[in-house]
């Protein structure tokens, strides 16, 4: 299996340039297996490599995958303008790895977000090719009608989009709130379908990719967790219906 010198596993997790890492390891800050290893020209394998640097755990990982239940107020660009980035919310190493958001939830919605720094990843989960189906909790301004459940189903109009857009399902969930399952990701387009089927959207929350969802995961806002390849299979294997996900798998 390929190994890498201690420097540049430290670098490849984030920790700083080559150079740093190398001082941090001259200077004794590395440990695996319980004793110091102050040699960066030491080489190990990655994949399963445990070591503590400032006396705190770490598994190397080659990629990373994240799911973050985003807090309000957060924004999801990669040069956040005038509020905190969601990367402002993770350990620096992140920013190092270039982790990124997969796709974007607007600055007032909340709920879970994926975070990687695997760009094939990115790509093929925000492809639209892909049809990810993803639910929303929706809390409207004005009661929520068998009508308007009816209508986001048949499909509304948009400006801008040469269709009309419908939700693969869609149920009522209380007087106010609506859970939607949209497998497109337009600009506000949850916003924008309640707007065009005549009401208006004043909280939403993300609560399930695929049959990921946000319960499951047990995290408060703000929170983040790394997903294991048993998380990542939900993404794609089972897909989020309007009237299962709020309970999905635990
Ligand atoms: N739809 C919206 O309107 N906003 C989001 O953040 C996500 C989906």
């Amino acid at each position: 299996m390929r190994t890498l010198t201690l420097d540049r596993i430290l670098q490849s997790q984030g920790f700083g340039s080559r150079k740093y890492c190398r001082d941090l390891i001259s200077a004794g800050e590395v440990t695996i297996d319980g004793s110091i290893a102050d040699d960066y020209r030491v080489a190990y394998v990655g994949p399963g490599l445990r070591f503590s640097l400032f006396d705190e755990e770490w598994l190397y990982r080659e990629h990373v995958y994240i799911a973050l239940n985003k807090p309000a107020n957060f924004e999801c660009s990669r040069k956040p303008s005038h509020h905190p980035g969601v990367l402002t919310l993770m350990p620096e190493q992140f920013t190092w790895r270039d982790v990124q958001p997969v796709g974007r939830l607007d600055l007032d919605t909340t709920g879970l977000l994926l975070m990687s720094d695997d760009g094939p990843f990115i790509h093929a989960q925000s492809s639209p090719k892909r049809h990810v189906p993803k639910l929303y909790r929706a809390t409207t301004d004005t009661p929520v009608t068998p009508g308007l459940v009816a209508q986001l189903l048949a499909g509304v109009q948009l400006h801008d989009e040469p269709l009309p857009l419908a939700a693969r399902s869609c149920q009522m969930v209380d007087a106010n709130q609506i859970d939607i399952v949209l497998e497109q990701g337009k600009y506000h387009q949850v916003k924008r379908m309640l707007a065009a089927a005549g009401n208006h959207c004043v909280a939403l929350q993300r609560t399930a990719i695929g049959a990921l969802t946000l319960a499951s995961l047990e995290l408060d806002e703000g929170q983040w967790c790394y997903l294991e390849p048993e998380h990542l299979a939900l993404l794609s294997a089972v897909t989020a219906t309007a009237s299962s996900a709020s309970h999905g798998p635990g």
